[in-house]
């Protein structure tokens, strides 16, 4: 229902209705969950057979390294050829670490300000740029911008859109600023909105001018094989795309099993250009004697090859995309298709998450509204640098946790919410207009 139609009358009547709808709510005395995308425990089953005796018992890998011991820095030659294949990039090119992409990247990043991005002379640490920025696609993933706050950055953030970045805003930014040292992105399925960038949008990245000659793009595919659809988008390789612009050095890329196996007990990996990871190496050689291979050979034994994962990706589908229909089911009865101002959502064909748009000035109230109903959502702001989305209208949905009743529960509540503040709002407009 288009409420910017009604009159004043008639949105007096909707009103009371939507406040009798949630006074019926609150007396439930609810406690529903939609903040973090966690995998649900019926896909963490999915994974049980990975601790076997069958493939926790055998601990030699195929180069002969007893996986119990120590050693073996960039990971089992089996393991990163893994990765590779996953995240599109040869093994050579690849670490693969422990149990968190994120952690790695944070690593990378402090490697970075302390080292510079190589032991090159003109390679300065980036801490010596007092000025130092990173753009911060928005809405994007807060723990991307809390690490680069932390660090001292100053957080340019820049509009994503459908089909990937504002590329001439990020051109524009780069291109004379010696002080940006690089990007956030989530490339694929991205983190709220569910985007997927185009191969237009890579090519650009690969090519643009930059003025800082130690920019990197931190280039997140934390959900590149997590389609809720059909099989995972096909997306050029950022990686290749780099290599043929003469800028072999500009990317790393991030990923990690940790929503396709066990978050948190998953393996990960960076890929960047030899160079970069002979020198990530060499700092990771005083971080630690090795990484968990017994982890990395388990993986491996389990889901094989990227074949494997896109099999085992299609159960965690049939269990995601009913919770990503019932978001869309409520929004569509409450809200029909929609609505600029009012609310509008995306309809990813992946990932974790479903970004909503409410009116300006609205998700603060709607989201607080919605917490004294006992509906927890990820708070409004989260999806902007520095915790402040300006438009204060950008809410993450992350619906893979709870049931689908719970999930149709929080969305209704959630639609009211929106519905409620928005009236509001609507009647005080047409108040201070009759009052002129
Ligand atoms: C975009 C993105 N990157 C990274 C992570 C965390 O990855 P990991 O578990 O490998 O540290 C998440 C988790 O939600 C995420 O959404």
């Amino acid at each position: 229902m288009d409420l910017k139609r009604l009159t004043a009358d008639e949105l007096v009547t909707e009103l009371e209705a939507q406040l009798n709808r949630y006074d019926k709510y609150m007396q439930m005395g609810l406690s529903l969950d939609m903040t973090r995308g966690k995998p649900c425990p019926e896909q963490l089953k999915l994974s049980e057979p990975m601790l076997c005796d069958e493939i926790l018992g055998d601990h030699t890998s195929e180069s002969g390294t007893d996986c119990r011991n120590y050693g073996v820095l960039a990971g089992l030659p089996e393991a990163r050829r893994f990765m590779g294949e996953l995240l599109g990039v040869p093994g050579d090119n690849i670490i693969c670490g422990g149990n968190s992409s994120l952690n790695m990247m944070y690593d990378t990043m402090c490697s970075f300000m302390l080292f510079g991005v190589s032991d090159d002379e003109e390679d300065r640490p980036w801490s010596e740029s007092k000025e130092r920025k990173f753009i911060c696609p928005v809405p994007g993933y807060d723990r991307h911008f809390a690490i680069t706050q932390l660090l001292g950055f100053k957080l340019i953030p820049v509009d994503i859109i459908p089909d990937g970045l504002d590329m001439d805003e990020v051109e524009r930014i780069v291109k004379d600023d010696p002080s940006v040292k690089g990007i956030w992105s989530v490339p694929k399925y991205s983190n709220p909105t569910g985007y997927v960038y185009s191969d237009e949008c890579i090519r650009r990245l690969a090519r643009m001018e930059c003025a800082a000659k130690d920019f990197r793009i931190f280039w997140d595919d934390a959900y590149t094989v997590h389609f809720i659809n059909g099989e995972p988008a096909k997306q050029l390789s950022l990686f290749d795309e780099c290599a043929k612009a003469g800028n072999p050095d500009r990317v790393i890329v991030f990923g990690s099993t940790s929503k396709i196996t066990f978050p948190g007990a998953g393996i990960s990996a960076l890929a960047a250009d030899k160079k970069t990871v002979d020198f990530l190496l060499s700092r990771i050689a005083k971080q630690t004697i090795g990484p968990d291979k017994l982890n990395q050979l388990r993986h491996v034994k389990f889901l094989k090859n990227v074949e494997g994962v896109v099999e085992h990706m299609k159960k965690h589908a049939v269990i995601m995309k009913p919770k990503f229909d019932a978001v869309e089911e409520v929004f569509e009865n409450e809200f029909g298709s929609p609505l600029e101002g009012q609310l509008e959502w995306t309809k990813p064909e992946g990932g974790y998450f479903i970004c909503c748009r409410t009116g300006d000035g609205m998700a603060t109230e709607v989201l607080s509204m919605c917490k004294q109903c006992g509906v927890a959502f990820t708070p409004a702001g989260s999806t902007h640098p520095y915790k402040i989305d300006p438009t204060d209208s950008y809410v993450r949905i992350a619906p893979s946790y709870p049931d689908v009743p719970k999930i149709k529960s929080a969305v209704e509540i959630f639609c009211i919410c929106v519905k409620i503040v928005l009236i509001k709002k609507l009647l005080e407009a047409k108040k201070e207009a009759n009052n002129n």
